[in-house]
């Protein structure tokens, strides 16, 4: 029986450029959809699918990733006192959800040296990595879906969906040999590759199950694409020496860290909210007149 996996890895260190100008005073995690910030969708993936403690890797003048998870007693107790219990209730479940751990990437050096960051604190354990630009929207949660397939086959598994070939150049993508229909044994990845060079249309929407070898991985790693230590070379040698699986995931993924998967979120996200959802429909119809 494989480990439970019970630590995940949320890298928020980056500087957001895709939305500027409001990045410039807000993390970009900190970015609402509708009246949530992106970072609380992505943690409650993660507690959903069994993480208790989260590693949060910030950076400078990101203090309000942490604060957003902490209590805000003097709130809470205002709203107590104004009779508004309930929203009292829900903002201490945001705090006590989880343990959140803040760890510093002290320079903008890649999502590999990012990850590499939360090494204190993982130490030997398998952990997930979740990436705050992908929101994943699934009856079972991405991640949890991952790691069925760690306890199934014991090796290392990323998720991937089936993207445009003028879209892999985004993405970090992988090849490798079927094992069933969604899942295959990865032999070769590539980060955000032109579309002669890709060796497949299967990218990582950012979702992976990773053995504590990686961080050994991630030191030898030398910097890549962009002159980054990128996460994807990292895999690769994962991937060689000890193994990595990636698995088509069922779900609906939105790129939040692009204005219009911005607005897509917003809207499917708005729409299923039953005090919203006519409102919004209205405002569809005008729209479309
Ligand atoms: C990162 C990763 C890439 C992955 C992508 C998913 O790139 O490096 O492999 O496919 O996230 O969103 P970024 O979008 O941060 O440049």
């Amino acid at each position: 029986m494989n480990q439970k996996i019970k630590k995940a890895v949320i890298p928020a260190a980056g500087l957001g450029t895709r939305f500027l100008p409001v990045t410039k005073a807000v993390p970009k995690e900190m970015i609402p959809i509708i009246d949530k910030p992106m970072i609380h969708y992505i943690v409650e993936e993660a507690v959903q699918s069994g993480i208790e403690d989260i590693v949060l890797i910030t950076s400078r003048h990101k203090e309000d990733l942490e604060r957003y998870f902490d209590y805000n007693y003097e709130l809470e107790d205002r709203l107590m006192k104004s009779g508004k219990e309930d929203w009292a209730k829900q903002l201490k479940i945001i705090a006590e959800s989880c343990n959140i751990i803040c760890a510093y990437q002290k320079e903008p050096a890649g999502l590999g040296h990012a990850v590499g960051c939360a090494k204190a604190v993982i130490g030997n354990e398998t952990f997930a990595v979740l990436l705050g630009d992908d929101l994943i929207d699934a009856k079972v949660p991405c991640t949890k879906q991952l790691m069925a397939i760690y306890e199934k086959h014991g090796v290392s598994t990323v998720g991937v969906m089936e993207v445009p070939e003028e879209d892999v150049i985004k993405y970090g993508i992988v090849g490798g040999t079927p094992i069933d229909d969604r899942t295959f044994k990865v032999t070769t990845m590539v980060e955000k590759p032109k579309k002669e060079e890709a060796p497949s249309r299967f990218a990582i929407p950012g979702r992976y199950i990773v053995d504590a070898k990686i961080f050994n991985h991630i030191k030898e790693t030398k910097p890549g694409r962009g002159g980054e230590v990128q996460f994807t070379d990292a895999l690769l040698n994962l991937a060689k020496k000890d193994g990595l699986l990636a698995y088509q995931f069922e779900g609906d993924r939105y790129d939040t860290g692009d204005r219009l998967g911005y607005l897509d979120a917003t809207i499917t996200f708005g729409l299923r909210r039953p005090e919203l959802r006519e409102g919004l429909l209205a405002l569809m119809r005008k729209h479309f007149k």
